[in-house]
């Protein structure tokens, strides 16, 4: 069987095709016992500490949720000593001894490694620039909710910046389990050659397909098709050279219908913008012209749309997540 106690859940190269296999398995039964009104308390007594260099909604509220529905006591540290007066080593190897774990969201991977490493406690990754792990597993959830066939039967399409953390969690959970992954993406924006050689020789010992391309044609036959903003947390700086190499990638119903499949599938990790009902969405309307980013209005609310589900779906892969790695399962 699959033991993850003591684990921490840093980056998707770290886990075995089953103990990811079990990790969703999980997900799927907490999200039936959510619904059914279920409450185990499995984590009673125990203390949480999430650490956040970047904005979130959706993350730090599946911490928080995920631990509360299970009993854990959740500190959201702010105004803290961290990078001020006080190390990383020093802070990790304090919180070490009040937490029994530690969510992580910021911008170096190091920063993530770094606190597993001094802690001694399970450290989890919910976003680094390098990579969005438990965004995968969410993700993932949602495809095997709504395709009904074997992921290694699975097309999945990732239209956009396809250096992103997200691009590449997505990349790394395809090639561990088996399924057939596309990015449709510029050149400039493809992934970087040396992670793509780590991945594809995972994809090799799975039977993967791993492809990258600029032609939009890659999604015909996609079960399901994904985007993402632009240009993410920490490199607002490059929203105009975004616009000029990404507008040709706009996931709209044109697209949808190129793929062939009616019940294609589209998925966006969120926040998105797809209209411009938000500052960035104004800033881009007056300073571009443009108001749609990565993804069409219409097909952000179209039946396609699977958005909202994926997100609750991160709700139940985070309580996974930490219930495996504290060994309260
Ligand atoms: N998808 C995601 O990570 O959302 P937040 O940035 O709101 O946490
Ligand atoms: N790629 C995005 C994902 C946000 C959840 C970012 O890093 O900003």
């Amino acid at each position: 069987g699959v033991n993850l106690a003591g684990r921490s859940f840093l980056s998707l190269f770290d886990f075995t095709a089953e103990e990811i296999r079990y990790l969703l398995r999980l997900s799927h039964e907490l999200k039936g016992l959510r619904r059914a009104g279920v409450r185990r308390r499995l984590l009673e007594g125990r203390h949480v500490v999430l650490i956040f260099e970047k904005t979130s909604t959706r993350t730090r509220c599946a911490f928080e949720v995920a631990a509360a529905d299970e009993g854990a006591h959740v500190t959201f540290l702010t105004n803290s000593q961290l990078g001020k007066k006080e190390s990383l080593e020093d802070t990790a190897r304090v919180l070490g001894r009040f937490y029994d774990g530690i969510g992580f969201r910021g911008y170096a991977q190091e920063t993530v490694e770094a606190l597993a490493r001094y802690s001694g406690v399970p450290v989890w990754n919910g976003l680094t620039d390098e990579c969005h792990p438990t965004q995968a597993l969410a993700d993932v959830m949602t495809i095997e909710e709504y395709v009904r066939k074997p992921l290694s039967q699975v097309k999945l399409v990732f239209v956009g910046d396809a250096r992103n953390n997200v691009a590449r969690s997505l990349l790394v959970i395809s090639a561990k389990l088996g399924m057939h992954f596309v990015a449709v993406c510029p050149p400039a924006l493809s992934p970087d050659a040396e992670f793509l050689a780590r991945a594809e020789e995972v994809a090799r010992g799975t039977g993967a397909r791993i492809e990258i391309t600029d032609d939009l044609d890659g999604v015909e036959g996609a079960d399901a098709l994904y985007t993402d903003v632009w240009v993410s947390m920490g490199e607002e700086e490059k929203l105009e050279e975004r616009i000029r190499l990404l507008e040709p990638y706009r996931v709209d119903m044109a697209l949808i219908a190129r793929t062939g499949n009616p019940e294609v599938l589209f998925l966006h990790c969120l926040p998105s913008f797809h209209d411009t009902n938000t500052e960035m969405g104004r800033l881009v309307y007056e300073r571009f012209g443009i108001k749609e980013m990565e993804v069409s209005d219409e097909v952000f609310r179209s039946r396609h749309s699977v958005v909202f589900e994926e997100a609750e779906n991160r709700l139940h892969t985070i309580k996974a997540v930490m219930l495996a790695t504290l060994g309260a399962v």
